[in-house]
Order: C-alpha cells, then structure tokens, then sequence
C-alpha cells in the first residue's frame, strides 16, 4: 500500500517534470510557426510594459522598492535571451520589429545589453531600500527601451 503510493507520487512527480520541460521548449520554439513567435514576443513585451507601469507607481509614490525587485527579475529574465525572440522568418507578418534588427543584429544586441545594464543597478537600488534613487533608476532603465524603439521599432 505505502510502496504503491510512492510509486504514484514519484510518477506524478516525472509528468509533472516532463510537462515543464515541454512548455519550456514550446515558448522557444524556433521551428516553431513564425506567427505565433511574433504573437508570443509582442504578448511578452506587453506584459514588460506593465511591470514597468507598475514600478512607475512606486516611483512616483515613493514607495517601497522591495516589491519592485520581483518584477525587475521578470524582466531581466524576459529580456536576458531576447534576440532568441526574432528568428529571421519573423520579419514580416504582425510585426513591427523594423529591418534593422535582422541586418544590424550587432547594434540590436547592443541595444539589449543596456537595457540589462540598467536593469542590474535598477536591482541593486531597489534591494537597498533606496526610495529617492529609485525614479531617477526606473528613468534610466525606460530610456534604455525608448533608445531600442527609436531605432528597431517602427511606429
Ligand atoms: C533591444 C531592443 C529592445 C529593447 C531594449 C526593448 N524593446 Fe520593446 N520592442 C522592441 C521591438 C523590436 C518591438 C516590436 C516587436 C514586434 O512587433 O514584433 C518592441 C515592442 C514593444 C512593445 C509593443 C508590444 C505590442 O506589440 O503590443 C512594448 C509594450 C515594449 N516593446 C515594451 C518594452 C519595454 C517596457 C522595454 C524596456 C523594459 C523594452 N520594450 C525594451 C525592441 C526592444
């Protein structure tokens, strides 16, 4: 009885294993079909631009910075493999990734690794409690994005 119900559980434990590894694979699915890259990339920035709207809050009221340390990890984790996003079968269709991102993919890297440059001090201003520095931080890092849409987003 006790050995049958280790045996389900270590079997429950297994799928449960394989159903990740499945829905982590299909996120990045690089054969996958081109529009639902684009779908998945333009639904991931918009959730980017909500967790930048909601440390905008924080700013603004000066609030506490600790909650804010959550949604920059979620960002830096979204954007840490970013360019993996725009295979170059996803220059056309629903998309308004400019050229430039697939011909000038050096400048677009760039572009990212200031983003996440400004991501990392953004961090480590929200882990020290800092409230005052927390704006002038959360400015950086959002011209960090306009600086990538100016040049690799169209309008
Ligand atoms: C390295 C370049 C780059 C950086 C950095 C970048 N973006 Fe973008 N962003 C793009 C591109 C390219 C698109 C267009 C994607 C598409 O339409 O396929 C885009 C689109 C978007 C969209 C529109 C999504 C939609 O279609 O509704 C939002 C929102 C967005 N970005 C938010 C952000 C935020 C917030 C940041 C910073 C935290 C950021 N982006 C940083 C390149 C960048």
């Amino acid at each position: 009885m006790k050995k049958s119900t280790m045996l389900g559980s270590g079997l429950g434990l297994g799928l449960a294993l394989i159903a990740f590894a499945t829905a982590t694979t299909a996120g990045f699915a690089q054969g996958s079909d081109p529009a639902q890259i684009i779908r998945e990339r333009r639904e991931g920035l918009k959730a980017m631009g909500a967790q930048m709207e909601a440390m905008a809050a924080i700013a603004q009221a000066r609030g506490d910075t600790q909650p804010a340390i959550a949604r920059i990890e979620t960002l830096q984790n979204f954007f840490a493999n970013f360019v993996e996003r725009f295979p170059a079968n996803t220059q056309a269709g629903e998309t308004r990734a400019l050229p430039a991102v697939f011909t000038d993919s050096a400048g677009f890297a760039t572009a990212l690794t200031n983003l996440n440059t400004q991501l990392s001090a953004l961090r480590a201003v929200a882990a020290s409690g800092d409230a005052a520095g927390f704006a002038p931080a959360l400015q950086a890092t959002g011209a960090t994005c306009g600086a990538c849409h100016r040049a690799y987003r169209s309008r």
